[in-house]
């Protein structure tokens, strides 16, 4: 059986779900896959989780909680990168830091370092790939490894895959998204009637919402999605200032309701359209009155979805997918799954 090192940058809520599930599957990774995932690291803000051998989830948790004070494993402004330059070529990294979409650090670093010693990399985080995902895809190719990102891109609605797999040789004519499952939580409760402030509270009582929901509710994840679906299904490089981007708050309970009498829904769209005669194409999120019989109409609550247009397949819809920690983490393990299993 292969045995694989894995550094993972991060333990809040995707590292740990990322951790958990590797012991979950464990067994089934090594029957199905012959893989043997092994954590030999595990970085947060001012330190690293590191004895030299494989951790288990037990030395870095303790009764849920991550565990410092005390715990011998944990190094105290040890650099994750030191660990990694360290390393044979072949091990995999697991970013799951919180994303910075102005300097993309500190994922560009970890990133950066990791392709940099020929390990793979796969990713949750969108922050280095919004910022420099040319530079890392040259850097990848240039060290001969893989940079996957399913996680940073819808996570568990596998929207990376089927744009550059599953459509490969058509000609992709358009990408409409709902992308973001918070704010298509809250505009469907308020299309059940809730105003805008009461739709947002229960979100966040329901831990759908962050405490700080401007990322989600003003567009730019939904933005941060469509952009690296676009770049990497298109082979482009649009930055976030291509995106025009209009968030959902603001949005008047009327406006709904008229849109639910006349049949029609109002969703958060996120757009990749191309340019008349092959010119640059638009990228677009804002709230969208769409009508019952578009593909996307009936994705409610926090699902996602998202519906590729091409002129050999026709137009493909996938929707569906767990829009939370548990989803991501299985985005980055199936990534890391297709980066190392044989092939068939
Ligand atoms: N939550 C989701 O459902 C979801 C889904 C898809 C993608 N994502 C993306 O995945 C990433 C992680 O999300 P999350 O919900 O797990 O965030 P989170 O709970 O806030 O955890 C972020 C982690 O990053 C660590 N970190 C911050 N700066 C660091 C540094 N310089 N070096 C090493 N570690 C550092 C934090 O360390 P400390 O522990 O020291 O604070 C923390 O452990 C984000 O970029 C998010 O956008 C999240």
């Amino acid at each position: 059986m292969r045995q694989i090192p894995l550094v993972v940058t991060g333990f809040g809520h995707v590292g740990r779900a990322f951790v958990s599930l590797l012991r979950e599957k464990r067994e089934d990774l090594e029957r199905r896959y012959g893989l043997g995932f092994q954590v030999l690291a595990v970085a947060r803000t001012e330190g690293c989780f590191y004895t030299g051998g494989p951790l288990d989830v037990r030395q870095v948790s303790r009764g849920g909680y991550v565990w410092t004070d005390g715990n011998p494993c944990w190094h105290k402004g040890l650099a994750v990168t030191e660990i990694i330059g360290r390393q044979d070529p072949g091990g995999g990294l697991v970013e799951c830091t919180r994303s910075n979409l102005e300097t993309g650090e500190p994922g560009l670093s970890y990133i950066s370092a990791a392709l940099a010693a020929g390990w793979h990399a796969v990713a949750a985080s969108k922050g280095a790939l919004v910022v420099g995902l040319p530079k890392l895809k040259a850097a990848a190719a240039e060290n001969g490894t893989f940079l996957k990102f399913s996680g940073a891109a819808a996570a568990a609605l596998p929207t990376l895959d089927v744009g550059i797999f599953s459509l490969a040789g058509t000609r992709i004519e358009g990408i409409q998204g709902i992308l973001n499952g918070t704010s298509n939580f809250i505009l469907t409760r308020m299309s059940e009637g809730l105003a805008y402030d009461e739709a947002l509270k229960e979100a966040q009582d329901r831990g759908i919402a962050e405490a700080d929901p401007v990322h989600d509710v003003g567009g730019w994840d939904s933005a941060c999605k469509i952009l690296l679906i676009t770049n990497a299904c298109l082979d482009t490089a649009y930055v976030l200032k291509d995106v025009h981007v209009t968030g959902i708050t603001g949005l008047g309970p009327d406006f709904i309701r008229s849109a639910g009498r006349e049949g029609r829904s109002v969703k958060l769209l996120a757009t990749a359209a191309p340019g008349r005669q092959g010119g640059r194409w638009s990228l677009d999120v804002r709230p969208s009155l769409i009508e019952a019989s578009h593909p996307l109409a009936h994705v409610n609550g926090t699902e996602k979805g998202i519906t590729f247009l091409t002129d050999s397949m026709g137009s493909v819809t996938l929707t569906g997918g767990r829009s939370n920690p548990r989803g991501a983490a299985a985005a980055l393990l199936k990534d890391l799954i297709n980066i190392f299993r044989p092939p068939f």
